[in-house]
């Protein structure tokens, strides 16, 4: 059911955390994966913990030229899963407002760079993932920024399904996730604030980038799925 033997994906933020692992995933199951960075050394170094066969590129979604330049070399695609972003704090009412829209841009201005990169090059049945969030659902004070984007991100998924109805549309939509993003974040305090977390979780455990990757996969290999949002949030929307 899982089987990508051949498929050509590409993820772009494949660097670390979900992108990675959705990069060896879809490795394992036979695919021609591609993943990015926007630091090549560290686009390549990430292919080759994987395996020799993975192509580590870099690219910047933020620089629409670029990804126009990088899908050129690709004559078509079967899945791409796009990771890129990032979660920015502060208050709504501090600071320069442009630039606190910087990491909504990268998430919904770079998807859409993406795909209208590609839209001509999807093969049948292909499909492109956005990620969203559970800041959709579960607002967090502080990270407006990443609620605005993960809804979006996930409304995104919907509404291309009817402007480009010949690829598929999904997006995962994760609630924490145990990636290096919250090293930047958390610092020191990421076990104990994860662990914090997960106590009031139903499920009482962080999600893990591989339950993501899952989630992912699942969402390329299953054709009849489109304009779908899967949560993995270990039932924070209930709580
Ligand atoms: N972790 C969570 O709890 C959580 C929950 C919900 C949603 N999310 C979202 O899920 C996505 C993946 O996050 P993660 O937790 O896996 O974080 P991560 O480990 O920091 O991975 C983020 C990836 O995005 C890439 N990236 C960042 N900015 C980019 C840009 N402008 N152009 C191209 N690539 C870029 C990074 O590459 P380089 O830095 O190497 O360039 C890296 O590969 C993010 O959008 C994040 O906001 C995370």
């Amino acid at each position: 059911m899982y089987n990508l033997k051949s498929k050509k994906v590409v993820v772009v933020g494949g660097s670390s955390g979900m992108g990675l692992a959705v990069a060896q995933l879809a490795f394992e199951l036979g695919a021609e994966v591609t993943l990015t960075s926007r630091n090549l050394e560290k686009a390549t170094a990430a292919a080759a913990s994987i395996a020799a066969t993975v192509k580590g590129l870099a690219l910047d979604v933020d620089d629409e030229q670029a990804v126009n330049a990088f899908f050129k070399s690709f004559s078509s695609i079967d899945h791409i899963y796009i990771a890129a972003g990032s979660t920015k704090l502060g208050s709504v009412t501090d600071g320069v407002l442009e630039e606190a829209m910087q990491s909504f841009n990268t998430r919904i201005l770079g998807n859409l760079r993406v795909v209208r990169a590609v839209s001509n090059k999807i093969n049948t049945t292909g499909s492109i993932t956005f990620t969203g969030g559970v800041s959709t659902d579960r607002p967090i004070a502080g990270a407006w920024v990443s609620g605005l984007g993960t809804a979006s991100a996930e409304q995104l998924a919907r509404v291309l399904v009817m402007e480009l109805p010949h690829i598929r549309f999904n997006a995962v939509s994760p609630g924490y996730t145990d990636t290096p993003m919250w090293d930047a974040i958390m610092g020191d305090n990421k076990a104990s604030i994860l662990a914090s977390v997960a106590e009031k979780l139903p499920v009482k455990k962080i999600a893990t980038p591989q339950e993501v990757a899952s989630a992912v996969v699942f969402l390329m290999s299953n054709a009849s799925v489109t304009g779908e949002v899967i949560h993995i949030d270990g039932g924070q929307r209930l709580i």
